[in-house]
């Protein structure tokens, strides 16, 4: 179902799918890149890597999936992306929601999804960035695949079998039973549950257990005596403490 572009540079991946996906792009067009001029995280914040340090793509998914639900398919490139790593090296990440891949407190990898609307319905670019070795950057929270596992693999090789991953679990959205087992799949994989967390929107803030995802794989957190439901936000694990 894939079709790969590769670009030596370019301005963000993200940003040349998302424009790709507004002129009716098929779902499975996907952009890899040796080197990002203009590399985007969440939360407005940058994102930068080394030329061939990091695994840096962008797949566009058209999944039948309400506006409600799309963080269903995020969670198969964040679970594709983990089950890639343990075949190919070894290394079993945690997922902290709803977008990080982490090595204990270190991050290993992080996505960045955007919606577009099209006539056709929502398209969804998911955007990734896997660390494979320093960047050079001394920043003590993030890791990478050749300090947690002392093995060097390539962007295209650690692509190809995340496009694997992914493939069977896009699929699988297809029908109910598929997608209870990828949700299944989620919640076993988020280190996020059963921890207390604080929840950043964009006007407010909550602390509370975190204490499962739902139907749409939104994260349900137990604030006070109120469940509360979110589909947005930036979590942080409050250290130390779980249930
Ligand atoms: C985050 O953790 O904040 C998300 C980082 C996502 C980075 C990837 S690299 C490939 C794709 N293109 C971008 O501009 N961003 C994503």
């Amino acid at each position: 179902m894939w079709r790969i572009e590769h670009f030596d540079q370019i301005d963000s991946t993200n940003t040349w799918l998302g424009e790709k996906a507004r002129h009716g792009a098929a779902e499975g067009t996907v952009a890899y890149a040796d080197f990002q001029t203009a590399g985007r995280g969440r939360l407005d914040r940058v994102w930068e890597a080394t030329p061939g340090s990091s695994l840096l793509c962008s797949i566009l998914l058209r999944p039948p999936l309400g506006e409600g639900e799309l963080q269903l398919a995020v969670a198969c490139v964040a679970l594709g992306a983990r089950a890639a790593l343990v075949r190919l090296c070894g290394v079993r990440p945690d997922l902290k929601w709803p977008n990080d891949l982490m090595v204990g407190e270190k991050k290993l990898a992080g996505l960045l999804a955007e919606v577009v609307v099209t006539s056709d319905g929502f398209a969804m670019v998911v955007g990734l960035g896997v660390n494979l070795k320093s960047s050079g950057s001394s920043d003590e929270r993030a890791t990478n695949v050749l300090a947690e596992a002392g093995v060097t693999i390539t962007p295209r090789a650690l692509l190809d079998i995340l496009l694997e991953e992914v493939e069977w679990r896009r699929r699988a959205l297809e029908n109910g039973e598929g997608t209870m087992r990828l949700r299944e799949e989620y919640e076993r994989s988020l280190a996020t549950l059963g921890r207390v967390v604080r929840v950043q929107t964009h006007d407010d803030v909550f602390v509370g257990e975190a204490i499962g995802v739902d139907h749409a794989g939104r994260l349900v957190v137990q604030v006070g005596a109120t469940r509360r439901t979110f589909d947005a936000g930036d979590v942080v694990h409050v250290r130390g403490e779980t249930s």
